[in-house]
């Protein structure tokens, strides 16, 4: 890859033109993909070292999930849910099976479904737990990534995705990440749910200390609480299990998934949990019209399918144990830290040497796509279908940057 290529080319500069500015993209224009691999409009091939923030799990374009999807258009696309289709049934079978859970309630962006685990989060407390109407408290982390809609950045911690959208939706209590007894002192009668991410992604792929979440697990058991897990970008393969819980051997009483369960073809998200929590509700108090489509389900299907035979997990550790031990080299040498779990890295790059931004412009310049969290913080989460050599790829053109 040469360093002497113009990136700012017509492509980039008729996004920026006629776009709002919500994200700061590096500019690079893909026009393909295959498996961890992108190409853009002038030829260019990259490894994808952000796999879609872990949409793209399974990889680009992964065979059986682009087969799944052509069969499916060639067949029905979408019903709404006035009615029922024949990948209904089976999607919501399956992916409560994969889930250890009772049902399952499909929508379509991470937002919606954590939008979703809060309102019967609420209906829960107010029907089942006997919370006094409207009271309702809902205790999350500082730090947390759940979403850009009104109510989940009235949570948020970061001013930039919440200072000028209030007024903001109350009902919230927010406490340290990974701070057990904080959490204890936040929860009290009025307390529906604790909502947290097992390992938080965009603050930097934070991981909690050891014992964290199993506490969490006892806290919420004791104070009739639900636990609400969300596993949009620590789900479904990418920390080495199915779901980064899974590691600490703590079930919660709501998963929230998204992300790689669309196979990064379509947006698929859902809530699962038992029938005593997602009983709760009854025909129009919740919805979307796209939610649990046939496209959608039919993908999904095949997400589980591939989930199910525990490759992609596997993969994630073994392949994860190579990047993490290459990453654990640097400490000391460019890197001030390396934290998370399977093929799922953030590392934070010296702030003498670059920004977490400066870091990924040069690392496209070299073909390796990776994405600054904040500051100088890098996230690497490269699909799961990647190669022990082409992570040495990644971590070589790293450790370049970091020593010209
Ligand atoms: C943990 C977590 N929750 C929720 C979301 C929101 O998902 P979406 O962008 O699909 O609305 C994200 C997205 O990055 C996430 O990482």
């Amino acid at each position: 890859m040469t360093t002497a290529v113009d990136f700012t080319g017509p492509a980039v500069q008729e996004a920026e033109r006629w776009t709002a500015h919500n994200y700061h993209p590096l500019p690079v224009v893909i026009a393909e993909a295959e498996g961890a691999w992108v190409t853009d409009v002038d030829g260019r091939r990259y490894l994808d070292c952000l796999a879609g923030y872990s949409a793209l799990n399974f990889g680009h374009r992964h065979p059986a999930l682009i087969a799944a999807a052509h069969e499916q258009l060639d067949r029905v696309t979408l019903t709404s849910r006035a009615f029922l289709h024949d990948q209904f049934g089976p999607f919501c079978h399956e992916l409560a099976q994969l889930c250890g859970k009772d049902m399952v309630l499909p929508m379509n962006t991470g937002a919606e479904a954590v939008e979703t685990a809060i309102k019967v989060a609420r209906k829960w407390g107010y029907r089942v737990k006997g919370v006094p109407g409207g009271q309702a408290t809902i205790v999350v982390a500082d730090g947390n990534f759940h979403g850009r809609t009104t109510t989940i950045i009235s949570f948020s911690t970061d001013p930039d995705a919440r200072a000028d959208f209030g007024p903001y939706t109350p009902g919230f209590r927010i406490v340290p990440y990974g701070d057990l007894a904080a959490l204890a002192a936040a929860v009290d009668d009025t307390t529906v749910a604790v909502l947290l991410e097992p390992i938080q992604g965009e603050a930097g792929v934070l991981v909690p200390p050891a014992g964290y979440l199993p506490g969490v697990r006892e806290l919420c058991t004791a104070r009739n609480v639900l636990f609400v897990a969300d596993e949009i970008q620590s789900g479904l393969g990418r920390t080495g299990a199915t779901f980064a819980c899974d590691d600490e051997h703590v079930i919660p009483d709501m998963y929230v998934l998204g992300k790689a369960l669309g196979g990064g073809i379509v947006p698929v998200s859902a809530v699962a949990a038992s029938s005593a929590v997602l009983g709760v509700l009854r025909p129009g108090e919740h919805g979307s019209t796209f939610g649990g489509n046939p496209l959608a389900c039919a993908v999904a299907r095949a997400v589980i399918a591939l989930l199910n035979t525990g490759e992609p997990q596997a993969r994630a550790q073994d392949v994860g144990a190579h990047l993490h031990a290459r990453l654990g080299a640097l400490l000391g040498h460019g890197l001030t830290a390396v934290r998370g779990r399977g093929l799922w890295a953030g590392i934070d790059i010296d702030p003498a040497l670059m920004t977490g931004r400066q870091a990924s412009e040069r690392l496209m310049r070299k073909g390796i796509l990776a994405k600054d969290t904040h500051g100088s913080t890098l996230r690497l989460a490269p699909p799961l279908v990647v190669t022990k050599p082409e992570i040495d790829t990644a971590v070589d053109a790293l450790t370049e940057i970091l020593h010209p």
